[in-house]
Parts: structure tokens; sequence; C-alpha cells
């Protein structure tokens, strides 16, 4: 037997006050919709169909690498209406699972469950037990425990509001079923909608019985609606994330203050202390400090590394045993080989810095190569930019620059070169040469301050 999936993503999100579609929204660094795809494209199926709607085809632009049959509905007229637009592309025979795109927390696990439940019967529900069932549709079972219908919050009767058991949203029914029941709905209810849920009232009918497979965790089905929602499941995920890393060996000081908006590749012995946020691909080697407050993206960290507060690293790549930080900024392109230490308000881009080099204070690199063993003195700039193009400084091996020298790319210091404390390089420095551009320093004795009148 075949599954076909199909994941409902053309609402408008109301209740986010967005202009962006909701599915669109970001868990973890993730649109919601990518969460819900990638969980169903891990189960074996035939095809992922996905309804859009609202918000044009900034939907499907956004999700380009999704393996998956776009389905535009045009006007959302309810969740019966949105499967309906996939019907011409759904073989009979497939079971058929429905997704919703803003439940972004559903497992692969509870998936599977609910697809093997639906072999008994044809169709299966996954139901929930909520505290608070405020907004989601109601579970209606008879005497016998048979589920009969689902009522929608706006259209249940007081006695039907004080039911705890909702609905996921999430089913598997026969294709053929799943036509013939969608094709009969009506929109007489208090949203003038095509309720996908009507459908457990045609089945009954029709002497089909609807298999209950109750979700686990409320969290895991947790419908965003709202960004006080979305920002609660961010937290739910983000715990997850940080206690799994832990398991796997990474002291996380507080796992509550700790973000993971990507993927993170481990080393033994990473220590992380509070607010950290790591994005995209960060992989970190063995004995990696990263102290409180730094943000991290898309870099590589080696063995021994110590990142101290209030850093950020932006694309990068750092060798073993460097010292960042605290207060520095590592931006696009940049490598540090081993050794290095970077210091305090220093901003390095497009730089390469070699091995066991110091640029240790309020200092801008860019556009730049620095050799081994150099010092770089606080206060150095790199004036890259005329205005109009970007151009390169070299700095050699064992070169000391002072403190306060501006280099006016393009321009080169050979090795063993000093600059002097306040130069302006202007031109191309030697080999074991000093460069110095200074005024000569006058003296005026016994002078008088300017007295307050
Ligand atoms: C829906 C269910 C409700 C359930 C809840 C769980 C119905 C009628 N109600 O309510 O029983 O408890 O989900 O979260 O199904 N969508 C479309 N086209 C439309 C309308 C909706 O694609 O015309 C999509 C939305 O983008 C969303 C999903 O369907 O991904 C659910 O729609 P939403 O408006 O959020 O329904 P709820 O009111 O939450
Ligand atoms: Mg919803």
């Amino acid at each position: 037997m075949s599954l076909s999936i199909i994941i409902l993503a053309a609402g408008q999100g109301t209740r986010m006050y967005s202009d962006k579609p909701k599915v669109l929204h970001t868990l973890a660094g993730r649109p919601l919709l990518k969460h819900v795809y990638q969980t169903a494209a891990a189960l074996s199926h035939r095809e992922i169909h996905i309804v859009y709607g609202h918000g044009g085809e900034q939907v499907p632009e956004a999700f380009q690498e999704f393996q998956t049959s776009w389905v535009e509905q045009k006007e959302q007229l309810g969740t019966g209406h949105a499967v309906q637009q996939v019907f011409a592309n759904l073989p009979d025979v497939d079971d058929v699972l429905i997704l919703y795109g803003d439940v972004p927390l559903i497992t692969g696990e509870t998936l599977k469950i609910l697809v093997e439940a639906s072999s008994d019967s044809g169709f299966s529900l996954l139901t929930t037990h909520l505290d608070n069932p405020r907004g989601y549709g109601r579970i209606i079972r008879d005497e016998n425990e048979k589920i009969i219908a689902i009522v929608e919050e706006k259209d249940a009767t007081e006695q039907q509001r004080s039911i705890c058991e909702v609905n996921t949203g999430f089913m598997v029914v026969k294709g053929k079923n799943l036509k013939q029941w969608v094709n009969a709905l009506k929109n007489e209810n208090k949203q003038n909608e095509y309720y996908l849920t009507d459908i457990v009232e045609l089945a009954v009918k029709a002497g089909i019985e609807v298999t209950p497979v109750l979700a686990e965790s409320a969290i895991e089905v947790q419908g965003i609606n709202t960004r006080s929602q979305l920002a609660e499941a961010e937290r739910y995920y983000q715990l997850v994330q940080a206690h799994h890393l832990m398991h796997n060996g990474v002291g996380i000081i507080d796992p509550a203050r700790f973000d993971l908006r990507g993927e993170l590749e481990i080393g033994r012995d990473n220590e992380i202390d509070i607010n950290v946020v790591i994005e995209g691909r960060v992989k970190l080697g063995n004995n990696v400090t990263i102290g409180a407050n730094c943000y991290i993206k898309d870099t590589i960290i080696a063995d021994d590394v110590h990142v101290l507060p209030n850093t950020m690293i932006d694309n990068a790549v750092i060798g073993k045993g460097c010292r960042i930080g605290p207060f520095a900024r590592i931006r696009p392109d940049t490598t540090l080989d081993e050794d290095v230490h970077v210091g305090n308000f220093v901003e390095l881009k497009k730089t390469d810095v070699g091995k066991g080099s110091k640029v240790n204070h309020l200092t801008y690199l860019g556009d730049s190569h620095v050799g081994t063993g150099t010092n770089i003195g606080a206060g150095t700039i790199t004036c890259n930019y005329d205005g109009a193009n970007k151009h390169q400084t070299i700095i050699g091996n064992d070169v000391f620059v002072g403190s306060d020298v501006q280099l006016i790319a393009p321009v080169k210091v050979e090795n063993g070169a000093t600059i002097a404390a306040g130069t302006t390089v202007t031109k191309d420095v030697a080999e074991n040469t000093l460069a110095i551009s200074r005024s000569d320093q006058k003296s005026i004795t016994k002078w008088k301050r300017p007295e307050k009148k």
C-alpha cells in the first residue's frame, strides 16, 4: 500500500497579525512548513502534496528544494476545500496522511503509529487531551466511546466545549473514501467553511469506524496560531535540543538559555555558557569553551579554542588553540591559524591570520593577510576601502605593528618589519625595516593652561 501525504499550508494565519504567510514564520531558525515537510519526507511515501494559497507564490518560492507537488488553493474556503484541491493527482488506492503546516513539532514516530492504526478500518485520527482546549475542534464520542464527530469550537454547544479531547488535525484516510466524503461536504456552519473534520460523521454514517490514536505529548500537536504559541513551541524545541546535546556530552550551563538555530556538530568536553546562539552549521572540536552571550554562525572551530564572552563569529574557520574575545567580531571569510589571539573590540573581515599572531585590542583588519608570529598593536586600522573599491593589506611573518597605525591599502609589509606607533603606512615596507611617519614633537615650556572666567 502506498502513502500519499497532504500538507495544508494555505491559511493566512490571521492571529499572527503578520504580512508574512504563517508557515514562513520560523521555529529554531527553520520555517514552520519546513519542520513538517522534513518529518513527512522521512516517512516512506509515494508523494507529498502541499496546498498553498495565502501569500501566493511566496511559499513555493521559499522552498524550492522540497521534492513535492505544489497545489494552489486560490480561495481559502476551509480545510476540506484545501484537501479537495489535490484530488486530481491522488490515487484512490493510496492511504492519505493529512498534516497541517502550522503544527511543526509532530514527530515521525507518532505519524508512523497513526499510519499503522489506519490499517484496521482505513481511517485513523490523532487526538490529544488538553487542560485548555480553547480554539480546537472537540472530539465527540458515543456511549461506547466510539468517535462519532468533531465539532469546531465556534459551532460547539456549551456542553461540547467542556470536552477536553481535541482534534490535532492529523488523520489517515483511504484515498477513495476521502474523495467521496470531502466532495459531499457542506459549509453550513458558523465560519461558512468546508471543514475537513466533518468527514468523521460521514465515515460513521458509512459504517466505517474511526480508530483513535492518542498523542503522548500535547505540545507535539500544538498548532501555531499566535506569536505566543510560536514562542512556547520555540522554548520547548530548544530545551529538547539542549538536553539532546547534554546527553551527548556537551556541558550547557543553562539549557533554558541556549539557542540552536541549525545544526551543531560537537566534540568532547565542549562547555557552553549562558545566552549562546548557534546558527546555521557550526562544528566544534574537543575542549572548546564558549563564553556567555556569544553568537556563532556557519563556523568551524578546532580543538582547545576559547571563545570569550560577547563574541560574534560568522562564517569563519578557527584553528586549534585560538583565543577570541571578549567582545570580538569575526566576519565572513576569516581564517585563523593555530594559537591566534584576537582580543576585545577587534573586527576581522576577509582576513587570514597566521599561526601564533596576536591582534589583541581595538583593531580593524579587512581584506588582509597576516603572517605567523606577528603582533598587531592596539588601534590598528587597515584602510581597505577607498569609497569605491576594496584593497588588500599583506603583512608578513614576525612583523611588529605598533599602536594606532593606519595601513592604506593596497600595501605590503614584508617579514620582520617594524611599524612605529602612530604611523600611517602609505608605501610598502621592506623586510626588517622600521617604518615611521610622525611629525616631530615640540615642547613649549612653562605652559599656562587657560583659566575659567
Ligand atoms: C483546525 C481544525 C481543528 C483542529 C485544529 C488543530 C478544521 C475545520 N479544524 O482548526 O479541528 O483542532 O486545526 O490545530 O479542520 N488551511 C488551508 N486552507 C484553508 C484553511 C486552512 O490550507 O482554506 C490550512 C492552514 O494553513 C493550516 C491548517 O489548514 O495549516 C489548519 O487551519 P487553521 O485555520 O489553523 O485551522 P484551526 O482553526 O486551527
Ligand atoms: Mg491552526
